[in-house]
């Protein structure tokens, strides 16, 4: 087995590019996967988990070659039993592997899915490029209809609204994929006229994925694509009319998007609508996109369905998102928990005493605070965490059976008996 020795202080962190979530971080990953799934469930759509590995060919068919993810991130390994596994780098292929498994198309569709979790990329990190990241997704499956990719994009707009940026939704068509054979041919004729001006890695992708050059971020690059053929002037009447439709319903919601008529994104599997999250600030200057997605008609097939399964969905960046959002962003209420404290460690076995006697699962939440000691630290703690309500036992109120419940925002309290705590705290 090769390994590369590694020193007491490298195996003391975490792995390059992944990332612990613990205090602030953990509440505010954990309040924005909890908002995004509300606005998602408003919209119809229900959960789904697949699992965090599935085999390697499924990426390899579903995302294609001479993509990144394909050609360098991958984290790949065979199995003791043989079985070549790869953790998934995205969540589209799984979802659909999972529809055709269980044969899903038989059931009313489409079908609407939400899934949040965690994803691999071997990707080089920086700020907002992890390789374990964090991805909100939605699938719609089983319906051609334009009106589930807007219906798509608005339920990822409403979401990255939230962070209050100034989010703007690129928007393209890459047409059917009859119709992006064609333009890829004039494409490769006119990056094969301009090969010597791009920049060295975008003259192998020539032949290998010309697309892909259409988003290289190269400076020689950018400047011969400003040149290049446009997919959108090559599109069918019905790519067309399916591109016009979605603009037509988005200007009826009112949701702002430009056209960006290079945008192509990093898989093989889109066709016709594509679109990204962009942040922009005050100058127009644009920053990583915070999610994106399209439509994929053809990626059943691509991974061996018989059957088309024509869909739509999008991802987003959860870490990009919380990263660039205020702490409570996504807080949806003020924190109900009501914490309880003791005066004196000597009173812990009564105070789990009246945890168990008053909570359950079914009533409103009253936990033992875990820092014990004095009483004025345990109480400015409670208060910077943002809990309205305090409830403290000592040992006077315990021989009467009180407790002592203490209201944070008025500074006032009162002695309540134990019994009696749930109907005063609802
Ligand atoms: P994607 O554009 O590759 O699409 O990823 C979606 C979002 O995940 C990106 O816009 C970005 O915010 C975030 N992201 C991607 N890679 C990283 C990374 N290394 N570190 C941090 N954030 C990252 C997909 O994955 C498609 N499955 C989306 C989709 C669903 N299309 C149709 N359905």
């Amino acid at each position: 087995m090769s390994s590369s020795k590694k020193s007491n202080k490298d195996i003391l962190q975490a792995p390059r590019g992944m990332r612990d979530f613990f205090g602030d971080a953990f509440i505010h990953k954990q309040e924005f996967f909890q908002y995004a799934e509300t606005i998602a469930e408003q919209r119809g759509f229900t959960g789904i988990e697949t699992p965090i590995m599935e085999h390697t060919e499924i990426f390899l068919k579903g995302i294609g070659d001479g993509t990144d993810i394909v050609d360098k991130e991958m984290y790949s390994l065979e199995t003791i039993g043989g079985d070549q596994l790869t953790l998934r780098p995205e969540g589209t292929a799984p979802i659909i592997r999972s529809y055709i498994e269980h044969g899903m198309g038989s059931l009313p569709q489409p079908q609407l899915f939400h899934y949040s979790g965690p994803f691999f990329r071997h990707d080089k990190p920086q700020k907002g490029r992890y390789r374990q990241f964090y991805q909100f997704g939605l699938e719609v499956m089983g319906s051609r209809d334009p009106l589930y990719d807007v219906h798509v994009i608005e339920t990822g707009y409403t979401i990255v609204k939230q962070s209050g940026q100034n989010i703007v939704v690129k928007l393209n068509s890459l047409g059917s994929y009859k119709v992006r054979q064609q333009y890829v041919k004039k494409l490769v004729e006119f990056y094969t006229e301009h090969k010597q001006e791009l920049a060295e890695r975008d003259q192998s992708r020539i032949q290998t994925n010309p697309l892909r050059i259409l988003d290289s971020k190269e400076e020689t690059t950018v400047a011969i694509n400003q040149q290049a053929p446009r997919l959108i002037d090559y599109l069918d009447e019905d790519s067309q009319k399916h591109f016009n439709q979605v603009q037509m319903l988005l200007e009826k919601i009112d949701i702002p998007y430009v056209i960006e008529p290079f945008l192509v994104r990093g898989m093989d599997y889109y066709e016709h609508t594509v679109f990204e999250y962009v942040i922009q600030d005050n100058d127009g200057n644009e920053s990583f996109a915070l999610g994106g997605g399209g439509r994929y008609d053809g990626l059943a097939e691509m991974i061996g369905h018989t059957k088309s399964v024509p869909s739509v969905g999008l991802g987003l960046g959860v870490d990009r998102i919380i990263e660039t959002t205020h702490n409570n962003a996504f807080r949806m209420e003020e924190k109900k928990d009501v914490p309880l404290i003791i005066t004196d460690d000597s009173l812990y076995a009564e105070a789990l005493g009246v945890i168990k006697k008053t909570t359950t699962v079914n009533t409103q939440r009253i936990f033992l605070y875990p820092l014990f000691g004095k009483l004025s630290k345990q109480l400015s703690r409670i208060e910077k965490e943002g809990y309205q309500t305090v409830i403290i036992l000592g040992e006077d109120e315990f021989k009467k059976n009180m407790v002592t419940l203490r209201d944070l925002k008025t500074q006032t309290q009162e002695d309540v008996r134990v019994e009696d705590l749930q109907t005063y705290l609802s």
